[in-house]
């Protein structure tokens, strides 16, 4: 995937599958370190002990659609590629937490992509859903929630008004 985003995208849509009705994006770019890490937190249905062993080999999927599960398989390649890491950590019942990281200085750490425009995507018609994302910036960062607005989801206005929303908070921090 040539674009983070469409990693996040995936991560977010994975806790979704998972029943999940709090999400959290945390997105830190930490130029002292040199590391961009990414995480996702949800308290969707967990994942097994017997799953989570495999769950970021390409064939471990419990889609009933088809046999390959390629979202956390292509994450786990990208940040390996780039120095870093693949943490996955997950209670049954409880939630998940996927954390991906990257060296911020690495010639191949693909562009972060469109993330207003991924949380609009993602957030289209989920009603109920209580999204908040977070980006850090070494020591600023904005912090976005949905709480208090989760009915509006559904409203095409208010999706477009988030987006801006966050697209502005991100301009903030460059
Ligand atoms: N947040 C999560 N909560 C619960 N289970 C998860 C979560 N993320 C991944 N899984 C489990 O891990 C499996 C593999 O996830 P992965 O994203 O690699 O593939 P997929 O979502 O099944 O398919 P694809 O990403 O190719 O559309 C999922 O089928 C699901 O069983
Ligand atoms: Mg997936």
């Amino acid at each position: 995937m040539h674009e983070l985003s469409l990693h996040i995208l995936d991560l977010l849509q994975n806790a979704a599958e998972a029943g999940a009705n709090r999400v959290d994006l945390t997105v830190t770019a930490d130029t002292r370190q040199h590391l961009l890490t990414i995480c996702v937190e949800d308290n969707g249905k967990g994942i097994s002990e017997e799953i989570l062993e495999k769950v970021s080999d390409p064939f471990t999927t419990t889609r009933t659609s088809r046999k390959v599960g390629l979202g956390l398989a292509l994450l786990k390649a990208a940040a390996e590629s780039c120095g870093g890491s693949l943490k996955i950590s997950s209670r049954v019942n409880v939630g998940t937490k996927v954390t991906a990281s990257f060296r911020l200085d690495h010639i191949d750490l693909p562009p972060l992509g469109d993330i207003a425009g991924t949380v609009m995507v993602f957030m289209t018609g989920r009603c109920g859903m209580i999204f908040s994302y977070r980006h850090c910036r070494d020591d600023r960062e904005y912090v976005f929630s949905s709480l208090g607005y989760e009915r509006l989801w559904e409203h095409p206005e208010f999706l477009i008004k988030f987006k801006e929303t966050i697209e502005a908070g991100l301009k903030s921090l460059a």
